[in-house]
């Protein structure tokens, strides 16, 4: 398949591109804005495929859009473009509004008008937070947070695209990803490296909260999954086979670094912060797709990778990274 992958210089949309390329044979053109989080060094290992082209440019831009089209003639969008973190998008939701309101909206148009499938990459935050048992499908959509409201809002607008125009558009809500290549402002790398640097771990609130964890390859496999043989108008959510709580993975990183248990400081808690994420996969599994990576070896791996590639971190833990985390915790990074 000839495939445009928005925000492809991310974390999870390099990793799908990476396995479209390798495992699947995809021609994948990358259209990515490179935001703090967007790096063309999440490429080096494929960046001289002769079926990969990058294009940089922002979803909201239809001139950029119009480029990458241009440039790859797809068959199919897959929509990763986002901003992600949800204590910027509470500090700082601008750009959450733009690029999700606006950018899905722009890419929507050029799926319509090129008459492209189309499939957008939504997370589990969109159901807000659950204490007990599981969301479907069909659970109502209840966000919190202004990522998770733009979110949602993206996500609206994907659905009436079908329904108003009948555009073959699929969305795959996925549960906390983590693995290699994951920016250090989420919770598992953010603690992986303070663990590594002696610096200290910032738990919010009690630290009891649960997120249900997907190794990112098995995200992007999902995300496949529905690309490939989900049906047009049709939501799939796709949850990791384990939940943890935040404390529980804190407790497994210091264990895998050598890190000490004096290193952890319990600071304050996120403005309404969800408890618990957890998703039902039943649909996606249906398609043929199950996880593959349990979260105690997932981790183990990603710890691992961490280790040995401070090529790729230490630019971003000694730059602009450093003035978001004094502004985010009060302290400065070792
Ligand atoms: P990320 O922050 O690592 O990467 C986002 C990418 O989007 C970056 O390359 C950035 O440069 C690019 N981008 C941002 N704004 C853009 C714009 N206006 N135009 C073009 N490119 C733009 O994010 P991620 O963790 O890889 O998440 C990818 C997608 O998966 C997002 O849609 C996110 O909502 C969704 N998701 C993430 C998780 C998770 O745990 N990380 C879980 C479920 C769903
Ligand atoms: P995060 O990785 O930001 O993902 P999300 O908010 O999308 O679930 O956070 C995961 C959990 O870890 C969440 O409950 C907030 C918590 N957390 C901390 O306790 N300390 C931190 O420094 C960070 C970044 C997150």
């Amino acid at each position: 398949m000839r495939l445009l992958v928005c925000g492809g210089a991310g974390f999870i949309g390099s990793t799908f591109a990476r396995q479209r390329l390798r495992e699947h044979g995809d021609e994948v053109t990358v259209l990515d804005k490179l935001t703090y989080a967007g790096r063309e060094e999440n490429f080096h290992d494929f960046a001289e495929d002769p079926r990969f082209r990058f294009v940089r440019g922002g979803i909201e831009d239809p001139a950029a859009v119009a480029e990458a089209i241009q440039a790859g003639s797809p068959e199919a969008i897959v929509n990763f473009a986002a901003e992600t973190h949800v204590d910027r998008s509470i500090a700082e939701p601008d750009a959450f509004v733009t690029t999700h309101a606006l950018g899905t909206y722009v890419l929507l148009e050029a799926a319509r008008e090129h008459e492209l499938r189309y499939l957008q990459v939504s997370t589990d935050e969109v159901y807000g937070s659950i204490e007990q048992g599981t969301f479907t499908e069909e659970s109502p959509l209840c966000p919190s947070s202004p990522y998770s409201a733009t979110k949602t809002g993206a996500d609206l607008l994907v659905q009436s695209y079908f329904h108003t125009y009948g555009l073959p558009a699929v969305i795959c809500r996925g549960s906390n990803n983590y693995g290699p290549y994951q920016y250090p402002e989420k919770l598992i790398p953010l603690m992986i490296l303070n663990a590594l640097h002696g610096d200290l771990l910032p738990v919010y609130g009690d630290g009891m909260q649960v997120r249900n964890w997907i190794h990112c390859s098995d995200f992007a496999r999902a995300i496949g999954q529905v690309l490939e043989s989900g049906a047009a108008g049709e939501v799939y959510n796709a949850g990791g086979p384990d939940e943890e709580a935040n404390m529980t993975v804190v407790e497994r990183i210091i264990e895998l670094t050598g890190a000490s248990e004096s290193q952890i400081e319990y600071v304050k808690d996120r403005p309404g912060h969800d408890r618990r994420y957890s998703l039902s996969s039943e649909k996606v599994r249906a398609l043929g797709w199950e996880p593959r990576v349990r979260f105690q070896e997932g981790l183990e791996e990603t710890v691992a990778w961490y280790r040995e590639n401070a090529w790729w971190w230490e630019p971003i833990r000694s730059g602009d990274y450093r003035a978001y985390y004094e502004r985010q915790y009060g302290r400065a990074l070792s």
